[in-house]
This record gives structure tokens, C-alpha cells and sequence, in this order.
């Protein structure tokens, strides 16, 4: 059977009802979802994605056993929080076996929309691969871009295009795609990228908005980690019951 691959290049224009029994990716490559692979992938035991500051402190307070709060409001560090939204801050020594209560300004807002999804994973350059492989048996597959306070972000752009030309094979002629989605993968197949090629990625992600505002207040590091593709080996996946991300099956 043909497999079919939509995009959405913003999760706000989109809605549970649309993705409902679908499997999804959410991209949010700088840096929600990047911070959140890199985060399991060091050992943190879940992942709790809250759409506000308050939503994030009140389930840190009702949750039984002892939990880090973590994210960005404006890519700042938040107020009270343990950790920001650096993929470096993630790091075993702080995190390994700890429950990340974890908001952030248009990321977690996507994973909200994937609540009557099949399976919602959590796409980053860094689980390309090992992503691409947990979409072999899907069907249909869906791209949720996070984007920016509603501006559609090219390097979420970029990651939905690397994973259709992965998916899709070279011409993407193997699967039947959204509009969204063959625009996705001729952004990314133009780039003519080698896998090995973050250096010329992360000169990329530098060049974009989101990119321009890390540089500007001193988180270029985090678009180095961004750019580092098939670092981990890990999906993470929400489950929507437990609103908990964990390393998927
Ligand atoms: C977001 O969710 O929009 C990002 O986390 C923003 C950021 O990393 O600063």
C-alpha cells in the first residue's frame, strides 16, 4: 500500500480532530523537541510537557514523587525552574532517573494538539534514523511543525523534509504527500545534505530566526546540538493518558 506523509508547516492551523488515529511527529528543532530527545536519551526517566508556567508548577506540586521543573518563556530560563531549554543542560548527572515537568513556548503547545493521535513521536535531527525506522509500518504519517508564535520555522521545515526523503526514498516518489509536505522535501533534498553534514546544517539553523535569536542571547551551542543528526538512537513518545513522554517501544 501507498504510504501517505502530510505536513502541517504550523500545529496551531491543525487540530485533534484532524490527527486523531494518526501517527505524528512533532518537530520543534529549536529546541523543544531536540531538549526533549536529548533529555531521555541521557536517562531522565519521563518527560511531562505542560502548556503554561502555572500548569507546570501545579502538576510539579501534585506529583508524588520529587520532579525537576524545566523550559523556556521568550528561550529564557524561567523563574524557580531547574533546568532551561538547552539540550546541554540535560545531562545525566543532573537528570538521570528524574521525572522533567517541562513547558515551553510553541513546542509543548504542538504536543497538545496530538491528544486523540494513535502514537505521537517526538522528531529531532538528533533520532533521525531511529525515527524513520518507527514510521516503516505507518500508513499515514503525519509532520507536526511547531513553528513560531504562528510563523512557520525552516528548520522544522528542514527535519520533516529529511524525514520524507528518508521515508519517501530520494525523489520522494514513493509515497503520496500534502502540498506541505512535497514543498518540505525539496527545501530539504535542495540542501543536498550528506548525513555527516551537521557543520553545514548548524550554518543553516543559524541563519533562522530562531536560530539568529540563540546566537543573539549566547545559546549557539544549542543550535551545534540541534544540528547533530543521528546522535541517539531513542524515539520518545507522549502518552496521552499519562501525558508523559517516554522512550517509545
Ligand atoms: C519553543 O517551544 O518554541 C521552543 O522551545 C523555543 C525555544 O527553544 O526557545
Amino acid at each position: 500500500m501507498t504510504k501517505r506523509i502530510n505536513v502541517h508547516f504550523l500545529a496551531s492551523q491543525t487540530s485533534p480532530d484532524v490527527l486523531a488515529g494518526k501517527t505524528v511527529v512533532v518537530i520543534d528543532v529549536l529546541r523543544a523537541t531536540t531538549t526533549i530527545t536529548y533529555a531521555l536519551a541521557s536517562g531522565a526517566k519521563a518527560v511531562i510537557p505542560c502548556l503554561t508556567v502555572e500548569d507546570a508548577r501545579e502538576t510539579a506540586r501534585r506529583e508524588k514523587e520529587p520532579v525537576l521543573l524545566g523550559g523556556e518563556r521568550g528561550g529564557l530560563p524561567i523563574d524557580g525552574f531547574d533546568l532551561a531549554n538547552s539540550p546541554s543542560d540535560y545531562i545525566p548527572e543532573k537528570i538521570k532517573g528524574q521525572c522533567i515537568v517541562f513547558t515551553t513556548t510553541n513546542g509543548t503547545k504542538a504536543m497538545m494538539q496530538c491528544r486523540l493521535a494513535e502514537r505521537t513521536l517526538i522528531g529531532a535531527f538528533a533520532n533521525l534514523s531511529a525515527l524513520v525506522a518507527e514510521l516503516a509500518e505507518a500508513p499515514v504519517t503525519e509532520l507536526l511543525c511547531a513553528g513560531t508564535r504562528g510563523e512557520i520555522t525552516r528548520e522544522d521545515v528542514l527535519l520533516a523534509g529529511a524525514i520524507i526523503e528518508r521515508v519517501a526514498g530520494h525523489r520522494a516518489g514513493n509515497c503520496l504527500l500534502n502540498d506541505q509536505a512535497a514543498i518540505a522535501a525539496d527545501a530539504w533534498i535542495g540542501l543536498d545534505l550528506e548525513s555527516s553534514d551537521s557543520g553545514i546544517l548548524a550554518a543553516i539553523l543559524r541563519e533562522t530566526r530562531g536560530g539568529r535569536r540563540l546566537v543573539e542571547i549566547g545559546l549557539e551551542r544549542d543550535i551545534e546540538m540541534a544540528a547533530r543528526i543521528d546522535q541517539v538512537t531513542i524515539v520518545p513518545e507522549l502518552d496521552p493518558r499519562t501525558r508523559r513522554i517516554r522512550i517509545g517501544h
